[in-house]
C-alpha cells in the first residue's frame, strides 16, 4: 500500500475496486451537499503558523481519549455498510485500527455484528448506537455491547430522520445489491470486490439480523430507516441509554452551543462535535466552524471529539488547536478499505500519524498537549468564532 501516498489516493483506488452503488453511497452528502463541501472548504481555510529553528527532535503523537492510551489523537467512525466496501469490512478496520493503537467503532448498521467482530480481535472496541423505534430491542442491543466487553457506547444524536443523498435514490441503493443488469455489469467489473463480498461472513445487517423484519432483502435502505429510526428521540432517552450503559458514553453529532451544554449535564463522557459528514442538515455549518464556540462553552467538563472533513494530518492540527481532544474519520479510512481492506485501513492511520508529526514538527511542537490556538495563524476561522 505504500504506493498510496495520500488519502486522496486511497479514494481514487477506492473509485475504480467498489461498485458504483456502493462508492457513491460512502463519498456523497445529503441533498444539495452544500455542507459536505464546507466541511472542507473551511478546513483548509485555517492557516498554520510555520515556526522555524525550535527544536523538534523526539516528538511523541500519543496521547488519552477517555482514559485509553492511544498511538494518535484519532478513532474510527462508525460506518453502516462498511462491509460493503469490502468483505468483512469491519473486522478489517477494527484490526487495523488495534493494530495502530487507537479505537475502532462499530455501527448499529455494520454488515459485520457486534459478535463476529468481538470474536475477530483482541482488544475491546467501542459501539454506536442508533435509537429505534423498539426500545427492547435496543436495550438488548446495549446487553450485546456490554457482554462484548465494548469499552465505550457511542449514542448517535444527529439522526431521527434520514437526510437523503440523492445518488442513493438514483443508484437504487439496496443491501445486498439487487440483481439488475446495470449492478451486475458494474459488478462484474470488480471481481476483487466480489470475490471479497463472498468469502465475508455476512451480506445484510448483522447487529439487525433475526430482530428486525426484512433485513435479510431490503427494498430501499432510506425506506426502511425510516420506518425504524425514532423521530421522538430526546434528551430523556440520553437518560434512559445512559441507565442501561456502565460504561463511557460518547454522544456523537452536537454542532450546538446550547445543546453542547445540555450534554454536559447528561453525564455523558464525551461529545462529537460533528453534522455527519455532512450528510444529515444540509445547509448546516461545516463542524470545524463550530467546534471552537463549542469548546470554549463546555470547557473541561466534557471531553471534546470531534468529526466530519479530515483528510490529512494538518486537520487533525487545526481540530486539535481549536479545542478538540482528538478526531474521529469516516471517509479517510473507508477509502482505505475500499482501496485494500485492512491493509488499506493500516495505511489510512499510517497516512494521517505520519502527517500529523510532520505538521506538528513544522508548526514547532513535540507533544499533542502543546497543541493549542497558538499554532494558528491570523486570520482565520479560528480568530472570528472567539467569543468577543
Ligand atoms: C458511508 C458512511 C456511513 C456512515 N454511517 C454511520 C453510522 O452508521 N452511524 C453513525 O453514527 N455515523 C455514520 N456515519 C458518519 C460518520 O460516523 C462520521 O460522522 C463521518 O463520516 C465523519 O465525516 P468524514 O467522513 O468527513 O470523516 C457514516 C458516514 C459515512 C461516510
Amino acid at each position: 500500500m505504500k504506493a498510496f501516498p495520500s488519502i486522496e489516493d486511497l479514494r481514487r483506488s477506492a473509485r475504480r475496486k467498489v461498485p458504483k452503488m456502493f462508492f457513491d453511497y460512502a463519498e456523497a452528502g445529503s441533498y444539495n451537499q452544500e455542507t459536505l463541501r464546507a466541511n472542507r472548504s473551511d478546513l483548509e481555510q485555517i492557516k498554520l503558523r510555520q515556526r522555524v529553528l525550535v527544536n523538534v527532535d523526539q516528538r511523541d503523537t500519543s496521547t488519552r481519549i477517555l482514559g485509553e492510551k492511544v498511538s494518535l489523537p484519532l478513532a474510527l467512525a462508525p460506518i453502516g455498510l462498511g462491509g460493503m466496501m469490502h468483505g468483512d469490512g469491519e473486522i478489517a478496520a477494527c484490526r487495523a485500527a488495534q493494530a495502530a493503537g487507537i479505537p475502532y467503532t462499530l455501527s448499529t448498521m455494520s454488515i459485520c455484528s457486534i459478535e463476529d467482530v468481538a470474536g475477530a480481535v483482541q482488544e475491546p472496541f467501542w459501539f454506536q448506537l442508533y435509537v429505534m423505534r423498539d426500545r427492547g430491542f435496543i436495550r438488548e442491543l446495549i446487553q450485546r455491547a456490554q457482554t462484548a466487553k465494548c469499552s465505550a457506547l457511542m449514542l448517535t444524536v444527529d439522526l431521527q430522520v434520514l437526510g437523503q443523498r440523492h445518488c442513493d435514490v438514483r443508484n437504487g441503493l439496496t443491501v445486498p445489491p439487487e440483481i439488475k443488469i446495470r449492478n451486475v455489469i458494474d459488478i462484474a467489473t470488480k471481481p476483487a470486490w466480489a470475490l471479497s463480498i463472498l468469502k465475508g461472513r455476512r451480506k445484510t445487517f448483522g447487529n439487525l439480523a433475526g430482530h428486525v423484519k426484512d433485513t435479510t432483502n431490503i427494498n430501499s435502505l432510506a425506506q426502511w430507516t425510516a420506518s425504524q429510526f425514532d423521530p421522538t428521540l430526546s434528551w430523556k432517552d440520553v437518560e434512559w441509554v445512559k441507565s442501561l450503559w456502565p460504561g463511557k458514553l460518547i454522544l456523537k453529532g452536537i454542532l450546538d452551543v446550547d445543546d453542547a451544554k445540555i450534554a454536559v449535564t447528561t453525564g455523558a463522557d464525551a461529545i462529537s462535535v460533528s453534522n455527519h459528514g455532512g450528510r444529515q442538515l444540509d445547509g448546516a455549518p461545516s463542524a470545524i466552524s463550530t467546534l471552537p464556540r463549542i469548546a470554549d462553552a463546555v470547557g473541561s467538563e466534557i471531553q471534546v471529539l470531534f468529526d466530519s472533513g479530515v483528510r490529512t494530518g494538518a486537520d487533525i492540527v487545526r481540530a486539535l488547536a481549536l479545542g478538540a481532544r482528538s478526531c474521529i474519520i469516516g471517509r479517510s479510512y473507508i477509502y482505505g478499505l475500499g482501496a485494500g481492506g485492512q491493509a488499506g485501513v493500516a495505511r489510512a492511520i499510517e497516512i494521517l500519524g505520519k502527517e500529523l508529526d510532520t505538521t506538528m514538527a513544522l508548526c514547532g511542537v513535540k507533544a499533542i498537549a502543546e497543541i493549542n490556538r497558538d499554532v494558528l495563524a491570523e486570520p482565520s476561522i479560528a480568530t472570528m468564532q472567539r467569543p468577543q
